[in-house]
């Protein structure tokens, strides 16, 4: 167990569950420095939203700060107010104009296919045969793009996930730029076609014409951002959901009830959601939870520690499928809140629906096993099967 002294996410206890851990530090040091990370860590709700909301003293573009920031890494994400709204605005504009129930029935149908193709095999890995392609297909049909093939773009999007750990483990910092150059490729061949309907079309037409002559390239940055990053938590939500309801047999039948269905795919996210932190970095000498950050100094958001703070939700560490309000971070907050929650709640209801509606239940097989990943909470395996 990690000691409070040697926070270590990647320990394998802390892997296994994070959440005592994090609880012990948010009682006892809820601001504290992180010497490998470099990093003033939060883990109180309030003071998490107190530097998400304020984007003046915390930036996300390193710029503000003085650092470099290469071309290829501008985009909505990496974008601070002013010159990150119009990329954002022509984003969610984009998202708004898509019929999101259409998209959640095609997925819907495709996991009503994929569980028939799986309802007789002895054991099979969600992860890999369900997240996976339910997601890729998801994002493709969102945006508006033909789907890759799943293997390759797995093994891109994995490389990309493991270097959002490079201030832990340096080793994975360069697969993971060389991943980002194949994706580069790939989302360049869609802006060489005319596409079709979709998020994407939508952007380009909106977004020609503008005066903005960097705004092409955020937008070219930030369909990559939207494709890798979408899939990748979506992958991740995906097998947390799944686990969560295996260890919780009443959980599946309660979201029976379309109140509780859509109550419910919040309070998974919630739970033990798939992005676990965030960071900014201090423009400006700021105090923060009594401790003053000086500038140029990071802040690690942890939302994995606010969504179980009990100041802020009431039985942290109960699944209250019912939990009203759920003013949780799994999607973040403010002016880099999540672009896909839409998408994200209907292809989970897809999931939830699909299982209900089977035949036979899902059950847990062989023990998962979860990946050596910090900032992103996911599974490399998770073995499951259908029983009558
Ligand atoms: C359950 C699935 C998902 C979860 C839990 C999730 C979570 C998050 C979180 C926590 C952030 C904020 C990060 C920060 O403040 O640094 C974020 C940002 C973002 N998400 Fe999601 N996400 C999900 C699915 C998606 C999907 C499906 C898409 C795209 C279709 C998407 C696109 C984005 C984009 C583009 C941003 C950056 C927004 C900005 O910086 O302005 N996400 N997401």
């Amino acid at each position: 167990m990690s000691s409070l002294t040697t926070y270590d996410p990647l320990d394998p206890a802390t892997l296994a569950n994070p959440y005592p851990v994090l609880a012990e530090l948010r009682s006892s040091t809820p601001v504290f420095w992180h010497e490998g990370m470099r990093s003033w860590a939060l883990t109180r709700y309030s003071d998490c939203v107190a530097v998400l909301r304020d984007h003046v003293r915390f930036a996300r573009d390193r710029r503000r700060t003085g650092a470099a920031v290469s071309e290829p890494s501008l985009s909505v994400q990496s974008l601070d107010p002013p010159e990150q709204f119009p990329v954002r605005s022509l984003f969610m504009n984009a998202l708004r104009a898509q019929d999101l129930d259409a998209i959640g029935r095609r997925a819907r149908s495709l996991l009503d296919a994929r569980f028939d193709q799986l309802a007789d095999r002895a054991e099979f890995d969600v992860m890999a045969e369900v997240a996976a392609p339910l997601s890729v297909a998801v994002i493709s049909d969102l945006l508006g793009v033909d789907e890759p093939d799943v293997d390759s773009f797995v093994s891109i999007s994995d490389a990309i996930m493991r270097s959002m750990d490079a201030g832990l483990d340096p080793a994975v910092a360069e697969p993971g730029r060389m991943a980002r150059r194949e994706l580069s490729a790939l989302v360049e061949s869609w802006f060489r076609t005319s596409g079709r309907p979709g998020l994407l079309s939508h952007v380009r037409e909106h977004a020609k014409g503008s005066s903005d002559t960097d705004l092409d390239l955020y937008v070219r940055n930030t369909a990559r951002v939207m494709f890798q990053g979408g899939y990748s938590t979506m992958v991740a939500a995906v097998g947390n959901a799944v686990h969560t309801l295996l260890r919780h047999p009443n959980a599946l039948d309660r979201m029976r009830d379309s109140a509780v269905l859509r109550t419910g795919v919040d309070e998974l996210v919630r739970f033990d959601g798939p992005v676990q932190g965030t960071s900014r970095i201090a423009t400006a000498p700021v105090e923060v939870g009594g401790v003053t950050v000086n500038t140029g100094e990071t802040v690690l958001i942890l939302f994995a520690a606010a969504n179980h703070d009990p100041a802020q939700f009431a039985d942290p560490e109960q699944l209250l499928l019912d939990r009203l309000p759920n003013r949780h971070l799994g999607y973040g907050w403010g002016t880099h809140s999540c672009i896909g929650t839409v998408a994200a709640q209907t292809t989970l209801r897809a999931l939830i629906s699909s299982l209900l509606e089977n035949p036979t239940r899902l059950h847990a097989a062989s023990p998962p096993v979860r990946r050596n990943t910090a900032t992103m909470r996911a599974f490399d395996l998770l073995p499951a099967t259908f029983c009558p």
